[in-house]
């Protein structure tokens, strides 16, 4: 069965103190039972504190980020298996800003794939396209390379425990948000891409639309039919927005 999400990456925000308030919020805004996962992506020193505030409610945590290796002189890294002592059900892999800003290609990408995979963890792959490469009409192209190489380490069964976040990388952090047409064009793409391999897997995968998601414009984005939810930047860290975001799922 195809889940609907909302996660929330915090990216490098917070404090020990802003986070208790927004969780409160959050899991206040947010009781009752429910079909659909909300999730908080937090930076990993909030992790033992996020597991505690969360442990008993109905919101589920994760990281931003994760190292392809599994223990040794990595210094600054962190890996799979110590999410795993903080109980992280999901982890960001190859946001767009971890590709642009350091450096991970698409093959250490699927090696983090394959790394939150093997602990256990399900990985919630970003893919998108620059606005140069949107403009130059290469936007499939790139979408593509970045799932093939995913699929070429990990297989199509990986799909089985894994969820894509389309953001276009023009959309993230910039307010001009895909308009839902161009979001489905997309997504619908990527899924039948999937489908050419297993139309079974294609049908359940999750597939979230990130990029400027707000309370305002969530309810059209979530409206079509292969978006199933989204992963949200700024909206995430005020608590209102996030919540009617994770309502807009219900509509
Ligand atoms: P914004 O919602 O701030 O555009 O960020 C999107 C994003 O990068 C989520 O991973």
């Amino acid at each position: 069965m195809r889940i609907r999400m909302v996660a929330g990456n915090w990216k490098m925000h917070g404090s020990l103190a802003e986070n208790k308030r927004l969780l409160d919020a959050i899991a206040a805004g947010l009781t009752g039972a429910h079909e659909e996962h909300f999730v908080v992506c937090v930076p990993y020193p909030y992790l033992f504190s996020v597991q505690d505030a969360l442990k008993s409610g109905n919101v589920a945590w994760g990281a931003q980020n994760l190292s392809q290796y599994e223990k040794g002189a990595y210094t600054g890294e962190v890996s799979a298996s110590m999410l795993n002592d903080f109980a992280c059900r999901y982890v960001i892999v190859g946001h767009s800003e971890r590709r642009t800003l350091f450096n991970e290609n698409n093959a250490v990408v699927a090696e983090k794939y394959v790394a939150a995979q093997r602990a256990g963890i399900t990985p919630i792959l970003c893919i998108g396209e620059t606005l140069q490469q949107r403009e130059d009409g290469i936007t499939e192209k790139v979408i593509t390379e970045q799932i093939a190489a995913v699929m070429q380490l990990a297989g199509i069964e990986s799909f089985k425990n894994a969820i894509i976040a389309y953001e276009p990388v023009w959309a993230i952090g910039t307010g001009k948000t895909a308009t839902p047409q161009q979001a489905q064009d997309i997504q619908a793409f990527i899924r039948a891409g999937i489908a050419q391999q297993n139309s079974s897997i294609a049908d359940d995968l999750t597939i979230l639309y990130g990029g400027s998601v707000k309370a305002n414009n969530a309810v059209e984005l979530f409206a079509m039919q292969d978006i199933d939810g989204g992963l949200i930047g700024g909206a995430s860290l005020v608590a209102e927005e996030f919540i009617a975001i994770c309502r807009a799922l219900r509509h």
